[in-house]
């Protein structure tokens, strides 16, 4: 047990629901419209760039209109007033957490707002249309920019120090996330068994029982309640 207390918090789509940016999973969600493997995966990108583009180009269009919600303020609080360690790590490619002041943040899943050339390897700020055009910031290449997001069969960024950082730490929260998609949802498997683990979802996620507490209901409700109830044992 270090003192004080190390934290780390893991993210998914379900933080972000309530701001308007939809899941991928929930009825509605974004896989219901297009095959994780068409729009994805390394393959899909091959088989048909114009469509993987126009995929994320649309979503990288709806961030100017979405906000941070409740729970992304929470979140930026508790780093703020933490006096331990803290480490948030995403699955979302959205800003709204760096939007609502998040600082020790990393984005597994890779960014929308970024863009990573496919020549020089380089990832830019990015918040306009990718096409076949574009000219890569780092080395000018035209035409060979990607979305910067980890697709399926990728390996997630910065696993070494989110490893780190789970084998350390003694609390563990997972909020919004259905366990769907590994590593991510094994990273409650990865903690000391000292840790005290929450998950803070809208229903039971398929790891919700490797999780000591579970809490049910709205991310902008759970998620301050909470961060109001560690701040004060803390
Ligand atoms: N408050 C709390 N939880 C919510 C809310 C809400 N308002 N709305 C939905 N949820 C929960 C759902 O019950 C679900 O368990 O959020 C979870 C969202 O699950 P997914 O849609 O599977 O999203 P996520 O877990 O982030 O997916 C992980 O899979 O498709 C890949 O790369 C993609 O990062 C994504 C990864």
């Amino acid at each position: 047990m270090n003192f004080p207390p190390s934290l780390v918090i893991l993210t998914g789509a379900g933080i972000s629901a309530e701001s308007g940016v939809k899941t991928f999973r929930d009825a509605g969600g974004l896989w219901e419209d297009h095959r994780i493997e068409d729009v994805a995966s390394p393959e899909g990108f091959i088989r048909d760039p114009g469509l993987v583009q126009r995929f994320y180009n649309a979503r990288r269009r709806q961030l100017p209109e979405v906000r941070p919600n409740a729970a992304h303020a929470a979140l930026a609080r508790l780093e703020r007033d933490w006096a331990g360690d803290f480490l948030l790590v995403t699955q979302n490619v959205d800003d709204l957490h760096q939007r609502a002041g998040s600082m020790n943040l990393i984005a597994m899943h890779g960014e929308l707002l970024k863009a990573r050339c496919t020549l020089c390897e380089q990832a830019s700020l990015w918040s306009g249309d990718i096409t076949p055009e574009s000219i890569c910031p780092a080395c000018g290449d035209v035409g060979f920019l990607r979305p910067h997001i980890v697709w399926f069969g990728e390996m997630p960024l910065e696993m070494d120090r989110i490893f780190r950082a789970l084998a350390g730490c003694d609390v563990f929260a997972a909020i919004g996330t259905s366990g769907n998609v590994y590593p991510a949802a094994g990273f409650v498997d990865a903690v000391p068994r000292s840790c005290r683990t929450v998950e803070l979802n809208l229903e039971p996620s398929l790891v919700a029982s490797s999780f000591r507490d579970r809490r049910i209901g709205r991310a902008t409700e759970l998620v301050p309640a909470w961060v109001a109830e560690v701040l004060a044992n803390s």
